[in-house]
């Protein structure tokens, strides 16, 4: 008994003196002291040999032997935390540590594609007026595309565009078999009356495509946007308010409009119309065929059959229609001059309409 004081006299200035400055001797001094096999479980293995009516002082004695162990151990560790290296220089010495410091490798962002930036700045502009988008198949029949807007078979308006037509399977019995590559978003117009009840109020955005050699002033695919709005008493001065409103939002406000009686078989009276040139400020330019102006779409009210065509009675509804083209309201905003360039995929040419809107 007086031995085991003795011992544990002699351990406690032990642990007192005991330093941890790095962690293998923190690790070290927790193993010798408080691990399984340390000194102080051992010491307490030793209170069976202690008589019986020592043991309860004993017990005391040794209980506080292990808390100042426990808390040497403690005192030692958080030493040593406050004094450890930051974590950049202890990653450093290993070599398979991460350093978190490093700057990371750049991403290199892709930027819209021209076109699909103006595309969305048209729809923007119609949505704030009520129209609500709306979609057609590429691969459309005759009637959609050419019947029902008028344009039936044999009528000299179908030279207008040369149409890409798709090999029939079997030989058509009649013009609604034919199928072909739209050469307009018109034929989403007749996709909406087919389906929907006036008022109707839309825009359709889409590609079409015409068998035309490709060049910078022609393409084989382009896009459109048409517009149509059907309900009582729409009239030929909503038409021009509503694109005005277009152009101003567009362009700005310094842009003028003119429109020109035109012809279209889906609208009668139909206009087209011109804005002054935004390149040269209506001095005249190659752009502008040195006019001051540039056609930027075609317009109209919607004639009276086409309205029939869809069992619509063009005594109780009227309505306006207009299509253009997204080429063309890019090239003006953007002075893209060769129309090859929206489909090659140049990065050059791409990566220029970062962030552009
Ligand atoms: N579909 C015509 C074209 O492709 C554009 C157009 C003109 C659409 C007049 C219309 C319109 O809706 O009213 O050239």
């Amino acid at each position: 008994m007086e031995k085991l004081l003795q011992e544990l006299a002699h351990y406690r200035a032990e642990i007192q003196a005991t330093q941890a400055p790095d962690a293998a001797a923190l690790e070290a001094f927790r193993i010798r002291w408080l691990g399984t096999k340390g000194l102080v479980k051992a010491i307490m293995g030793e209170m069976k040999n202690v008589p019986a009516e020592e043991r309860k002082a004993f017990g005391q004695t040794l209980n506080e032997f292990k808390q100042m162990a426990e808390q040497h151990f403690e005192t030692l560790k958080t030493a040593l935390g406050e004094t450890a290296p930051p974590p950049a220089a202890r990653s450093a010495k290993s070599a398979t540590a991460l350093d978190y410091t490093l700057p990371g490798d750049p991403l290199t962002v892709g930027s819209r594609h021209p076109l699909n930036l103006v595309r969305d700045q048209m729809i923007s502009i119609f949505k704030r007026l009520g129209f609500v988008v709306a979609e057609g198949p590429e691969i459309e029949d005759d009637w959609h595309n050419f019947g029902a807007m008028n344009l039936p078979e044999d009528h000299p308006a179908r030279d207008m565009q040369d149409t890409f037509y798709l090999r029939p399977t079997a030989a058509p019995t009649d013009a609604q078999q034919k199928w072909l590559l739209r050469t307009h978003t018109s034929s989403v117009q007749a996709r909406v009356m087919e389906n929907q009840k006036p008022p109707i109020r839309v825009i359709c955005p889409g590609r079409v495509y015409r068998n035309e050699t490709v060049s910078a002033r022609a393409h084989c695919f382009f896009h459109q946007v048409e517009g149509l709005y059907i309900a009582e008493n729409v009239s030929f001065a909503d038409l021009k308010q509503t694109l005005y409103f277009f152009v101003q939002e567009m362009f700005g406000n310094d842009v003028k409009v003119r429109f020109r009686p035109s012809y279209f078989p889906f609208t009668e009276p139909s206009a087209e119309m011109d804005i002054s040139c935004l390149i040269c400020k209506g001095k005249g330019c190659n752009i502008c065929k040195h006019s001051g102006w540039v056609e930027i779409l075609g317009s109209g009210m919607v004639h009276p059959k086409v309205l029939e065509n869809f069992g619509i009675d063009p005594e109780r509804y009227t309505g306006f229609a207009f299509g253009m083209g997204v080429e063309r309201i890019t090239q003006l905003k953007y002075q893209v001059n060769d129309l090859r360039l929206y489909s090659q995929n140049d990065i050059r040419f791409l990566k220029q309409f970062t962030g552009v809107i």
